[in-house]
């Protein structure tokens, strides 16, 4: 089996791309081809979207159908083993916030709950409450209180109760799950988390412990009370599939090293490129107006992406109508191929913006429509999470029809 690449830390001529950092150089656009190259990941193409919607009889989610998710690890190999009539589960996880979530963080949620409807498969979901105590140095019982409002949000969503398990590591940590924690941790020496993660002697042991814990979600038997049988036996041949932003893709190099030594599967990837500030760089969290949060107000969104969404467009309605818009760096533009399904409106609203028969007030006025309304969705779902639904995702439990 090939070893995998482990030895960087994804910096590409001063473009840095960790779990902890992303930053392009000169604070230009990111990488992503240079991205895929240093990291040893492969893009992916059109092929395995049209493989999908073959495999699942259903279009492509949006994600997928316009090269969101644009990077993967074995990601054929899932295709290739489901195509056989074998399954697979899926892993996902979430740091918290202490404020509350942006839209961004919405997309990895919205594209597992898309796989996990297409593909029949259970789920689990990590949160990562102690992450945050020893990278945000927050408190304990406030970052437990963090992890039941992000769960509230993640349910929101709408995933499957019957075929998904939501555990915050403070919680479940113990167990089978710690007993791979320590073979994982037994694989791997200072040296290569240094190459990996780019960790230095002033950071403290907590850190350099953790990745063991991000890791071990991708085995089943991490997980005896849903995937072991009627002999209390787990079958560690389970593949598991990730979906994430690509800056977690560290944390499953490292898994992927290490899985076959310890006999176990490497899991496979799905990975998303960053979503933009509306100033089109990174979005800030000591900057609440470069970002749109699902607890804003319908005022809040209007006003934002009115007055801070970077606009392609020119700086006057006669060097508009001669110029057109440069759709390249238009965040109204971005932010609709993320979240306007409909393909042909979006051609339609490119082709006429692009050569300068559109205006900017108005692509921002539809964009407006756009998330407002997937946010008061959002609103209303959430609201509708009880004390009991968190509960009853959290519990550790069998989940018998998880595959059918
Ligand atoms: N470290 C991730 C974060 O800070 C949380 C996380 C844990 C995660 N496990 C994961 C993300 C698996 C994606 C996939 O958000």
């Amino acid at each position: 089996m090939a070893e995998e690449k482990v030895s960087n830390t994804g910096d590409v001529d001063s473009q840095v791309v960790n779990p902890w950092e992303v930053t392009a150089k000169d604070g230009g656009k990111i990488d992503y081809d240079k991205l895929i190259e240093k990291f040893g990941c492969q893009r992916l193409g059109d092929d395995i979207v049209q493989r999908v919607e073959r495999l699942t009889g259903r279009p492509a989610h949006v994600f997928l159908r316009r090269g969101v998710f644009f990077a993967h690890r074995d990601f054929d190999e899932i295709l290739d083993l489901y195509e056989r009539g074998q399954k697979f589960y899926l892993y996902t996880g979430r740091g918290l916030s202490s404020e509350a979530l942006h839209l961004g963080h919405l997309v990895p949620f919205m594209f597992t709950k898309y796989l996990q409807d297409a593909f029949k498969v259970p789920l689990v979901i990590q949160l990562t409450d102690d992450e945050k105590c020893m990278w945000k140095n927050l408190a304990v019982e406030e970052s437990k209180r963090l992890a039941r409002e992000n769960a509230r949000d993640i349910i929101a969503c709408g995933f499957d109760i019957t075929r998904t398990f939501i555990f915050s590591d403070f919680n479940y940590l113990g167990g089978a799950f710690y007993e791979n924690m320590v073979k994982v941790a037994n694989c791997v020496t200072f040296n290569k988390v240094v190459g990996i993660f780019g960790f230095t002697p002033e950071d403290h042991i907590g850190k350099i412990s953790f990745p063991p814990v991000q890791a071990v979600p991708s085995f089943p038997s991490s997980f005896p009370h849903i995937f072991s049988d009627k002999n209390n036996k787990v079958n560690n041949d389970l593949r598991c599939l990730i979906p994430c932003a690509i800056d977690q893709d560290p944390y499953f190099r490292m898994t992927r090293d290490v899985a076959p030594r310890i006999g176990y599967q490497k899991p496979s990837l799905i990975e998303s490129s960053f979503f933009p500030a509306l100033q089109n760089g990174k979005m800030s969290a000591s900057d609440p107006n470069s970002a749109i949060y699902v607890t804003d107000s319908l005022k809040d969104i209007k006003n934002k992406v009115n007055r801070y969404a970077f606009s392609g467009g020119q700086d006057s309605i006669e060097n508009h109508r001669k110029f057109g818009a440069n759709l390249e760096v238009d965040i109204p533009i971005k932010y609709l191929s993320f979240f306007l399904d409909d393909d042909a409106e979006l051609e339609h609203i490119k082709e006429e913006y692009g050569s300068g028969r559109m205006l900017t007030g108005q692509v921002k006025a539809r964009l407006i429509e756009v998330l407002s309304e997937l946010v008061e969705r959002h609103r209303k779902a959430r609201a509708l999470v009880t004390d009991e639904m968190v509960d009853a995702f959290m519990a550790v439990r069998p989940l018998p029809y998880m595959f059918s």
